[in-house]
Parts: structure tokens; sequence; C-alpha cells
């Protein structure tokens, strides 16, 4: 499937899937079941999390519950300035709630300090987040991330949900991208 315009394996399958047990099994101690908060909330951000967010869903060992927001951050096509608009917001209120936001990847990390800005501004009982992939720029942000699946070289990377114009999602493993495909 699309051959030749991955340039390497990155991260494997079987990797992704160990470290998304290992994080869901770590993440879960933190949350004790049948709190009176209710189940884990999950909040995936669309798209590129959404593969990320159900393997990571089936693997923990304690009830959650799954919402989605979609965001678009303005900027150029390679930086995001921190101007964040909301496409789709939550449906429900989340105040109260113990959340989770489960986010694909951590590049200059401006989409996730605006994200998180807004959530905490609903009250829930806490808010913590984990991504599968973070990239060097991301140590510069305010935001603490204690739960990294990965840490990548600043490359341009496809698969797993990730897109370059919205190809290359379905590929079962994070890739980088031949730059051929980027010169068109
Ligand atoms: P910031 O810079 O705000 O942006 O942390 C994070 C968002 O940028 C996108 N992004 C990528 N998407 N491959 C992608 O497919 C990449 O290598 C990559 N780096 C950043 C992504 O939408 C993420 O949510
Ligand atoms: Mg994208």
């Amino acid at each position: 499937m699309y051959e030749g315009d991955i340039a390497s394996v990155l991260i494997s399958e079987e990797q992704i899937r160990a470290r998304t047990a290992e994080l869901a099994e770590d993440i879960a101690k933190r949350y004790p079941t049948g709190a009176p908060e209710g189940d884990l909330l999950l909040i995936g951000v669309l798209k590129g999390a959404v593969f990320f967010m159900t393997d990571f869903a089936r693997a923990l060992p304690i009830p959650s519950q799954m919402e989605f927001m979609a965001v678009s951050s303005y900027g150029s096509s390679t930086s995001s300035s921190g101007v964040v608009r909301i496409l789709k917001d939550l449906d429900k209120d989340i105040a109260g709630r113990h959340v989770l936001i489960v986010e694909d990847i951590i590049d200059s990390g401006l989409t996730l300090s605006w994200l998180m800005r807004n959530l905490k501004t609903r009250n829930p009982a806490s808010l913590e987040v984990v991504t599968l992939l973070r990239k060097p720029d991301a140590v510069k942000i305010d935001v603490d991330v204690r739960d990294v699946g990965f840490d990548i070289p600043n490359e341009f990377v496809v698969g797993y949900g990730l897109d370059y114009a919205e190809r290359y999602r379905d590929l079962p493993y994070i890739g980088t991208l031949d730059p051929e495909v980027y010169g068109g």
C-alpha cells in the first residue's frame, strides 16, 4: 500500500501496540474505579487521534467513556499559531468529570496549550493528557505532559491516524514520507 511513498517505518504496529498497553496500565492506576465523578472520560482530538484513542480505550483495564473534539489551528501549513478554532465541540458537559485528552502528536504544543486552557474553564474534576508522539519542540511548552508514547525526531510522520493531505491515516504503523511526495 502507498508503495514508494513511505521512506521508512519509524514505529511498527507491534511497537505501538506494546507501548499503548503500557501507557494504559500505568494511567489506569491513577484513576479509582467506582469514583463518584463517574468513569474516566477520554477526549479524542479528531481526526489524528482516532486510532490511538480506540486502541488505548480497549487496552485500559478500567471503564472509560469517549467524546471527540475537532479543532483547527490558524497559521501556515508547517507551524501552528496557537490561535485555535473549534470545528466540533463536545456534546456533553465535563464539569466534575475526570478528563484525559488523547492526542496523536504534540509538535509546538500550541494547540494543546489552547485546548487545556479551554477545557479547564469547564471545571473538570481533573484534566490530564496522553499523547502517542512528541516532537522535540514540545519541550518548550508550559503544558506538563506526563504520558508520552514515543519521542520522535523533528520529521513529518504519517500513518496510524496521521495524514499528509488526508492520505496515509489508514497505515497501521508510523512512517516518514519520501520527500518526493512533498515535492509533488
Ligand atoms: P502543535 O504544533 O500545535 O500542532 O503542537 C500539533 C498538530 O500538528 C499536526 N502535526 C502533524 N501531523 N504529521 C502529521 O500528520 C506530523 O509529523 C505532524 N506534526 C504536527 C497534527 O495535526 C497535530 O495535532
Ligand atoms: Mg493533519
